[in-house]
């Protein structure tokens, strides 16, 4: 949650930093600020504009105009501590204004260092954890910065990514992180530092990714790093092959419809030469003797635990071993029974959600081994976890999250295969699974040609109070995803059910007016989801039925036709009319689809 900028090069640093804090507006959207390095007569000070609102609230801040220097950081923020505010956003200064700070994360012990600054006179203005650490380090600096900001980072609990400028070292930026992330982009005599990659991308491609507890001192012609006892550690530039365009809007309304048109593609990308016809199942993952497993569990939060749900069906089918789904926040604190015969899943788009990380950290710790789906780059969980599998989905930018989904329940099942092949168990119908899975982006392509159905019947059912999504097997967990994404983005009360579940207590809230949408895949079960639908249709439910089956039934109010694919499969496909769905009723409702209230892109808090 929030998100930081840097930049330190030839260039005047504020324009560079507001389209930094643009891109970035996905990680938290409350408030805003920048600093920037001014000199005068070879005199340098700290400059900077902040206040509550949306970037471009600083943006139309005339005292921007002010701030000419070319060494700056910037921060856009989503409230832990403190409401959003003037006095609580970041830049944050000591009482002296020699050191300024932007600061993601949170400082678990702030209460702690608080008394101990004022212990010591100082003056806390804001409300915020981060106001401490400008005035530890004034409080810890005796003339060496290094020495004075390694003994605030071994005093502070919890989790940071900071950026760090002073009058005292007008050609740096200071920059160090713990649990949450921080990338630096280099480009010839300019460095651009972020807390996510496409911040940086128009500007580069060439990336260094700070490690836990590790300091880096940034100028203009160079980068070196320092672990948190300030030994100096090499580290190598890595290649990111995402190219600009792909964090830009390209003629879209909204960063959420063009993911959701990119979905096609994502997923080819995903299969990419993992998946061909007569041949087994291309992962990078030899030396695991999965033979070894009598247990696999699926640790995920949000919507990619609901593609854990979608794909277990999969493990279960194909590897023939009990497979679990449990939520990252749940799992870590109920002492799951796992030991090195359990083979971990983690599954995540950031791979920086603090919840999924801890849970790894359990996992490992416990013996596992831990494979991670993840989306990003380089980001922490890639390093923590034993093995990783990407997902090709590209920067997912909207808060709601729609083609980093069906790429993670896409390489689920690749996954699911490759470990059925690999225990060599015996299965006439893998050919035809592959088939259909190198089938999925076609299919996902005529899916989206629902979109002005879609549309239409938004525009009828936009205004409703409470909406229920039902299905069974992998049609309930593309329920459990649909009614998440008419949540997060249109903010209408929605809940999902296992459509056999409905006549054991909730059909007691359906009544005239209420909206049931039921999603009917599987040929050997829909028929008894279509009598859970016609229970509420007969209870006054308006009805919105998702099928590739051919039904024929004037009771329905809505039917959407999808194409068919094999029922493992069918959430890659029947989650997509949902998804325009959620957008569409928040259209209507002319909410901000791609940041949504009170959701950050990355929850990197517990
Ligand atoms: O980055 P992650 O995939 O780990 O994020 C997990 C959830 O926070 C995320 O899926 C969240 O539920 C989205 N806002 C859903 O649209």
């Amino acid at each position: 949650m929030c998100g930081i900028v840097g930049y330190i090069g030839n260039k005047k640093a504020v324009p560079i930093l507001i389209n930094g804090l643009l891109s970035l507006e996905y990680r938290g959207y409350d408030s805003a600020g920048i600093a920037v390095l001014n000199s005068f007569n070879n005199t340098y000070k700290i400059d900077f504009v902040k206040d509550k609102g949306r970037v471009k609230v600083l943006q139309d801040n005339k005292d921007l105009e002010l701030l000419q220097g070319n060494v700056g950081i910037a921060h856009t923020r989503w409230a832990t501590h403190g409401s959003p505010s003037k006095e609580n956003a970041h830049p944050h200064l000591d009482n002296s204004k020699t050191f300024a700070v932007v600061h993601n994360g949170i400082i678990e012990n702030y209460l702690e260092l608080k008394q101990k600054l004022l212990d010591n006179g100082y003056i806390l203005y804001s409300e915020t954890d981060t106001e401490v650490i400008p005035n530890l380090i004034h409080l810890n600096y005796k003339g060496d910065i290094l020495q004075a900001i390694s003994k605030t980072l071994k005093e502070l609990k919890g989790s940071y990514a900071i950026e760090v400028i002073s009058p005292l070292f007008p050609d740096k930026i200071i920059v160090a992180k713990k649990d949450s992330p921080l990338v630096i982009g280099i480009k010839d005599d300019e460095k651009f530092i972020a807390s996510d990659i496409p911040a940086a991308l128009s500007h580069t491609n060439k990336f260094y990714f700070l490690d836990e507890e590790e300091i880096g001192i940034i100028e203009q012609n160079s980068v070196k790093f320092f672990d948190i006892d300030l030994n100096e550690i090499q580290k190598d530039i890595k290649n990111i092959d995402w190219d600009a365009e792909s964090s830009e809007k390209n003629g879209f309304e909204d960063y959420m419809l063009k993911e959701i048109f990119e979905q096609p593609n994502a997923i080819r990308e995903t299969i990419g030469s993992r998946v061909s016809l007569d041949k087994n199942v291309n992962l990078e993952l030899d030396d695991i003797d999965f033979k070894n497993f009598n247990k696999i569990y699926i640790v995920a939060c949000g919507t990619a635990m609901h593609a854990g749900i979608a794909a277990k069906y999969s493990f279960e089918k194909f590897c023939k071993i009990p497979t679990e789904v449990d939520m990252a926040s749940e799992f870590r604190y109920r002492s799951p029974l796992i030991d090195e015969h359990t083979l971990c899943i983690f599954i995540t788009q950031s791979g920086e959600t603090a919840d999924t990380i801890a849970a790894l950290k359990l996992a490992k710790s416990l013996g596992s081994t831990t494979i991670s789906i993840v989306n990003v780059m380089g980001s922490s969980i890639t390093r923590i976890s034993d093995y990783t599998l990407y997902t090709h989905a590209g920067p997912e930018i909207a808060v709601a999250s729609t083609k980093a989904y069906v790429c993670q329940v896409t390489l689920l099942n690749i996954l699911a295969i490759y470990i059925s092949e690999r225990l060599g168990i015996e299965n006439s119908d893998l050919n035809i699974f592959k088939q259909s899975l190198l089938e999925l982006p076609e299919k996902v392509k005529d899916v989206l040609t629902t979109i002005d159905t879609i549309k239409e019947i938004a525009s009828h059912v936009y205004n409703q109070r409470d909406l229920y999504f039902i299905g069974r097997g992998a049609d309930y967990a593309v329920s459990m995803e649909g009614s998440l994404k008419l949540k997060e983005i249109s903010y209408i009360h929605s809940e999902a059910y296992a459509a056999g579940e409905l006549k054991h207590g909730p059909i007691a809230l359906i009544e005239n007016g209420v909206t049931v949408i039921a999603i009917a895949t599987n040929p050997n079960i829909y028929e008894k989801t279509l009598s859970n639908l016609e229970e509420s249709i007969t209870r006054g439910a308006n009805s919105i039925l998702v099928t590739n089956q051919r039904i024929i039934n004037d009771k329905i109010n809505y039917i959407i036709n999808i194409p068919e694919i094999n029922p493992i499969l069918s959430p890659i496909i029947s989650i997509v009319p949902l998804q325009l769905f959620a957008y569409f009723i928040a259209k209507n409702k002319k909410l901000d689809v791609d940041k949504p209230r009170n959701l950050a892109k990355s929850v990197t808090v517990e």
